[in-house]
């Protein structure tokens, strides 16, 4: 898909305020927006193009790999459908996510809401012939031609797949190239690839509050190459969570619209200008709500998210 350059209007918040019951969704616990009501989702540029992506995506691991059942699918549909009429586009996945490529594709349908999202997923494995076949598989999974983004996966068999991804952008299969990772390790051969390829579109790797490696060289030269970023693990798978249990935010947390620990740990992310956006993942509705409240108002300073740190770290 391509998401136009129109910040989320006054027209924009009253129908969704209408279509969903105003102040049910949008409560100000959760986004802030009884304080900014007519505060327009951020979004950041793909380095290099016209077009931009909201802040705050979402992840699939896990959290889309659900059997048949209506239970399951029902709440993964109203989490898809609450994600998209909050502003959200970015959906990640993998190949090595059991049935998720499928399940967003069914969810996707279902909510006629194909060809409305930017669809990210990966080649996970090693050998051109195994790729290409893994890839258009993922492709009709995923019911989604061409492909907004594919990654390599773990950075497995990078240099094949890479040459299969050139062709496939330019023959216009698919239309963004990336490489992902998801642990420090990695980030000194992300650096190097970045540098050394030239023409990748995206990475996509760790970073949060406490794991902040990646601030220290990786995102500056993806910066510095136009290269974007998506943020995997923003919670820790969760752990984060389980830090701040029982412990309050700082009272000066709701001057930066902040009403949650979970927006907490979003907004010290996404404030780096160097980041497209964060794919944390949910099964719960009232956290997808509360992690699309990160995507509004006001985003934290350099001198505020140092201020987060030493917070999170005395408690
Ligand atoms: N190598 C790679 O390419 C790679 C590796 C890892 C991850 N990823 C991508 O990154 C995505 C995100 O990473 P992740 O899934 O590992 O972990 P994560 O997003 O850091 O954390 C997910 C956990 O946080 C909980 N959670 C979410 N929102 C919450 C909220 N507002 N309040 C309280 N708890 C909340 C979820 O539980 P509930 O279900 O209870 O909300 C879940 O247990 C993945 O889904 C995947 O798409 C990519």
């Amino acid at each position: 898909m391509t998401i136009g350059q129109s910040p989320f209007t006054r027209r924009d918040f009253l129908q969704l305020s209408l279509a969903l019951g105003a102040g049910s969704l949008l409560p100000s616990t959760a986004t802030g927006h009884s304080m900014y009501p007519m505060q327009a989702i951020h979004k950041r540029s793909i380095p290099g193009t016209d077009e931009t992506l909201p802040i705050i995506g979402m992840g699939t691991w896990q959290t889309f790999d659900i059997g048949e059942g209506e239970a399951d699918r029902s709440n993964m549909r109203s989490i898809l459908k609450t994600f998209y009429e909050m502003g959200g586009r970015v959906l990640d996945s993998s190949p090595m996510y059991g049935r998720s490529e499928d399940v967003l594709g069914d969810l996707a349908a279902d909510l006629k809401l194909l060809g409305k999202f930017f669809m990210a997923t990966k080649v996970w494995t090693q050998g051109r012939s195994r790729g290409i076949e893994q890839m258009n598989s993922s492709i009709s999974k995923m019911r989604t031609k061409p492909m907004d983004l594919m990654q390599v996966h773990n950075l497995v068999d990078v240099r094949t797949h890479l040459d299969t991804l050139r062709k496939w952008k330019d023959e216009g299969k698919i239309r963004y190239i990336g490489l992902t990772h998801y642990i420090v390790s990695a980030h000194d051969d992300l650096e190097r690839l970045i540098k050394s390829e030239r023409d990748l579109d995206f990475i996509q790797v760790n970073f949060s509050i406490d794991t902040r490696n990646a601030a220290k060289r990786l995102l500056p030269t993806a910066q510095d190459h136009g290269v974007g970023v998506l943020i995997n693990r923003p919670y820790e798978g969760g752990s984060l969570f389980r830090r701040v249990k029982g412990k309050s935010l700082p009272a000066w947390a709701k001057e930066w619209d902040i009403h949650s620990w979970g927006q907490y740990f979003l907004k010290f992310i996404v404030s780096h200008e160097s980041i497209t956006a964060a794919i944390p993942a949910t099964t719960k509705l009232h956290h997808l709500k509360d992690n699309m409240g990160a995507a509004y108002g006001l985003l934290p300073d350099a001198k505020t998210r140092a201020k987060m740190v030493a917070y999170l770290e005395q408690l």
